[in-house]
């Protein structure tokens, strides 16, 4: 089922559950899914830790933004590059692949954390949802050519060399809960880093825990060369017991600066 991924890419307001299922089925047509698998996994699904609030309130917020920076990172190809930075055990890991999948898109994903410790969890993590799927009869058809969707690479987020078959540039860099407080210069050469790796139309997405932290992290972001495209505030952040701190707080969509 391929369709035209630049409207998928504007918001066709497929639920996240639905792109999922796409996903884990390797895209195949939903007609050919046998309807009690697919009941089987949306009950799953409901009940899964993998995929709470959290996860939902990161996918609309991810759609909105998106639809409102106009930007249709990997334009009309077949394919997409993504860069998920310090990643941690990656929460999102399956959520991003499906969610710049729509449309039939094949998504590849590599995340890096430095903590060898998140990224095993997060292999970890992402294993176990493909299980979700597989149990429930869904098998991914997998082209011969496809690798495997997710790379996940313990190591800094600047050192992505020597990688086998690492793409230069990305459609789009997402780097979700940065933590500028706790060290500027780590992550100034992460920002850094993420806008150098940006395909032509491509996009870095951001969220943050914090509204200051948010600000300081786009100011220092825009004086390296990036333009923030659209800023939002997520109506329906996550608190947590840290007083101003809550989950995707904000995010943004931020694109190289032209060099005119
Ligand atoms: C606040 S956590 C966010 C983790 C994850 N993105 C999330 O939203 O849960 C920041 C992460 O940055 C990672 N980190 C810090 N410095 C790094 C570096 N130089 N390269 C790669 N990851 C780094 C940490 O290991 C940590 O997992």
């Amino acid at each position: 089922m391929i369709i035209d991924p630049a409207a998928a890419g504007s918001g066709t307001g497929e639920s996240m559950f639905d792109a999922l299922l796409m996903h884990f089925a390797g895209n195949q047509n939903s007609d050919d899914l046998d309807p009690r698998v697919v009941k089987a996994l949306r009950a799953e699904f409901e009940r899964s830790e993998f995929f709470g609030e959290d996860m939902r309130r990161l996918w609309a917020m991810c759609e909105k933004v998106v639809v409102q920076s106009g930007r249709i990172p990997g334009g009309k190809g077949k394919s997409i590059n993504l860069l998920n930075l310090a990643c941690g055990y990656c929460e999102e890991g399956a959520v991003l692949s499906a969610f710049w999948g729509r449309g039939g898109r094949r998504v590849r994903q590599f995340a890096m954390d430095l903590r060898h410790a998140e990224i095993d969890k997060a292999r970890r993590r992402y294993a176990a949802t493909e299980r979700m799927f597989a149990a429930a009869g869904l098998r991914k058809i997998r082209r011969r050519d496809e690798g495997i969707d997710v790379e996940f690479i313990a190591d800094d987020a600047t050192h992505l060399v020597g990688y086998g078959e690492i793409p230069e540039y990305y459609d789009v860099v997402f780097i979700r809960h940065q933590n500028l407080w706790h060290d500027r210069a780590v992550w100034q050469r992460i920002y850094e880093f993420a806008l150098a790796r940006i395909a032509d139309d491509g996009i870095l997405l951001i969220t943050s825990y914090f509204d200051r932290e948010h600000l300081l992290a786009l100011e220092l972001i825009k004086s390296l060369g990036g333009k923030v495209l659209v800023t939002e505030r997520n109506p329906s952040s996550r608190e947590l017991s840290y007083p101003g701190k809550s989950i995707d707080r904000h995010v943004a969509v931020i694109a190289r600066n032209e060099v005119t």
